[in-house]
């Protein structure tokens, strides 16, 4: 019989292959979508450009492709926990990561115009939840955020 957290597993591995094909045909247009996903973030959260602002542009974009391998079920806990850990100290919370996540669905959606389909939504839904869900219970182990 197949125990939840399995069928949990492969629920994760196929949408990190629908997030994978999303990414792959922004990937196509040959665009750095990082500057747009920031701009999103920024409108939606104004409070936390403060925070980003003391990073530069390359700086950004190595945080952008860590948050795709996190989208993409390709970190690993132990990765997630030491980079909570560390983003307490840069001002980042669960609001804020909520944020950009949402920032990053945002622009690969406008990107994929009318391909987007409620599968897709569903995928990257469940993937933002379970990131920050696991974000969360890192918080709440250590005491609060
Ligand atoms: C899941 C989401 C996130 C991931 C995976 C992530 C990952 C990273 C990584 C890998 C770096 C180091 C970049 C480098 O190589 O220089 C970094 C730096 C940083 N992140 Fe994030 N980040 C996330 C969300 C956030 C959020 C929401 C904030 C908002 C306040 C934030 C604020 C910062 C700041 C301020 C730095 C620069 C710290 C410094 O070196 O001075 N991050 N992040």
């Amino acid at each position: 019989m197949e125990e939840p957290r399995e069928a949990s597993k492969e629920i994760v591995v196929k949408d990190s292959e629908v997030l994978y094909s999303c990414f792959e045909q922004v990937a196509d247009s040959g665009e750095d979508i990082a500057p747009a996903i920031y701009g999103k973030f920024f409108q939606a959260m104004p409070e936390a450009e403060q925070h980003i602002s003391i990073m530069d542009e390359r700086m950004r974009g190595r945080m952008v492709e860590q948050i795709y391998s996190l989208l993409l079920g390709e970190a690993d806990t132990d990765y997630l926990k030491f980079e909570a850990d560390m983003h307490r100290g840069y001002g980042a919370n669960t609001a804020f990561y909520r944020g950009i996540l949402e920032a990053v669905k945002d622009t690969v959606r406008d990107r994929l115009e009318d391909q987007w389909s409620g599968e897709f939504e569903g995928a990257w839904d469940r993937s933002i939840e379970r990131i920050t869900g696991e974000i969360e219970q890192f918080s709440s182990a250590d005491g609060g955020a």
